[in-house]
């Protein structure tokens, strides 16, 4: 019998329309995590016909420590002694040595009491802030898609402030302190923002912080282990900043997140934070990756620091308008159609660097993120520079 209505879900109709409104993703896959791999057209659901070798300056394996054989070893090493997956949540059965190991290891790295790994950065954002339940969250305009949907299923009131503007933040607090009293406050930020390459003023945002008595957590994913301790931890914030949040899935090369602050604040999220007590344990061999990573972090530092300098530097001389403060370079072309021409271009000349567009940025700011690893030599970094010259010609942007 054929029911009387249809209460299933328009899914082909639903793809039509992202793909009118241009909003259509594909995949593209590489057949190898490493500044330099071999792409492909999506294949759907058939077998990747991979290219020519690319040189990819897409990824945030910033150190380019996921492709690195000590790191491979320690993960071999953990899946064959503790196993491939933790076959449980960590509060059942699948808290191994390899966790304890990874979490003290990273409290030591971001001068915490303890830390505690989560499945992946998502998770740990999410969780986090939900665990919390805050009264009200402040949070940075351009905070990472993780800490709105964390602000959102806590339920929280969200008083965004404009992009790393402490005053704003300032504002927003003294205008809720007049109407509401005793409520609990988090303020929440990346540090290093991925699509902008810029970098949140943190002294300046603990002391409004301060001020109003309310608890900072700085989303450091993209600084881990680029800067010692972070960003926090180079500033010397640490004891100023109440919890820090990481990843192990961009330069530490691994797959993961954790937060790292105090002991309570650890004891307090492994028995509430749904993602980490609902979830199986990271795998053993990600948290063993990720600490080796971690110890061999300091000898790749200066190297990613020279080449983001070198591509900065190129591209600037070109006649390129490069935006941000940190190793992710955005250089800003404005129109999308242009941005994707440039990218297209860009592929020709064997480059990866993907063009960002609305609704992910502003109208008018449509963008080529850059993310150069400290495995890309300088070779690499001109041959990048040489094509984003032809490429803008092309395109009629130079
Ligand atoms: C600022 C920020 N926080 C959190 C995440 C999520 O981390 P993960 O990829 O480990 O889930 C990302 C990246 O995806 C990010 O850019």
């Amino acid at each position: 019998m054929s029911p009387r209505h249809d209460r299933g879900f328009d899914l082909a109709g639903r793809l039509r329309e992202r793909e009118e409104r241009d909003l259509r993703r594909d995949l593209a896959p590489v057949d190898r995590v490493a500044g330099r791999a071999r792409t492909a057209a999506d294949p759907r659901g058939e077998e990747p016909v991979f290219g020519e070798a690319a040189l990819v300056f897409a990824a945030n394996n910033y150190l380019g420590l996921a492709g690195d054989e000590r790191v491979a070893d320690a993960a071999a090493r953990a899946a064959h002694e503790i196993g491939t997956g933790a076959g449980a949540s960590r509060l059942i059965v699948g808290d191994t040595p390899a966790h304890r190991s990874l979490e003290r290891a990273l409290a030591a790295e971001k001068s915490t009491e303890r830390a505690l790994a989560f499945s992946s950065g998502y998770a740990a954002n999410a969780g986090t802030i939900t665990a919390l339940d805050p009264d009200v969250v402040f949070s940075d305009r351009l905070n990472h898609a993780s800490i709105i949907d964390g602000v959102r299923l806590s339920g929280a009131d969200v008083e965004v402030y404009d992009h790393c503007d402490p005053d704003a933040l300032r504002e927003a607090m003294a205008e809720r302190d007049r109407t509401v009293e005793g409520e609990s406050w988090l303020v929440v930020t990346d540090s290093v923002f991925s699509m902008d390459g810029t970098v949140a003023p943190l002294a300046a945002l603990c002391a409004v912080t301060e001020e109003y008595g309310a608890w900072l957590m700085v989303d450091d994913a993209h600084a881990t282990a680029v800067h010692e301790g972070g960003i926090v931890g180079e500033r010397g914030l640490a004891d100023r900043v109440d919890i820090q949040l990481g990843t192990l899935s961009k330069a530490l090369g691994a797959q993961g997140g954790f937060v790292a602050g105090s002991e309570t604040l650890v004891e307090h999220l492994l028995n509430t934070a749904r993602s980490f007590v609902f979830s199986t344990g990271l795998a053993p061999p990600a948290a063993a990756a990720a600490e080796r990573a971690l110890e061999l972090a300091p000898e790749r530092r200066d190297q990613l620091r020279a080449n983001t300098e070198r591509l900065r530097a190129g591209l600037e001389t070109a006649g390129y308008e490069v935006w941000g403060e940190s190793h992710i370079l955005p250089v800003l072309v404005g129109d999308r159609e242009d941005a994707l021409a440039l990218d297209e271009q860009l592929r020709e000349a064997g480059v990866v660097a993907p063009a960002i567009r609305p609704p992910t940025v502003p109208e008018g700011t449509s963008r080529i993120r850059l993310a150069p690893q400290a495995t890309h030599t300088s070779a690499e970094i001109d041959r990048v520079v040489s094509a984003f010259e032809m490429a803008g010609e092309r395109v009629g942007l130079l």
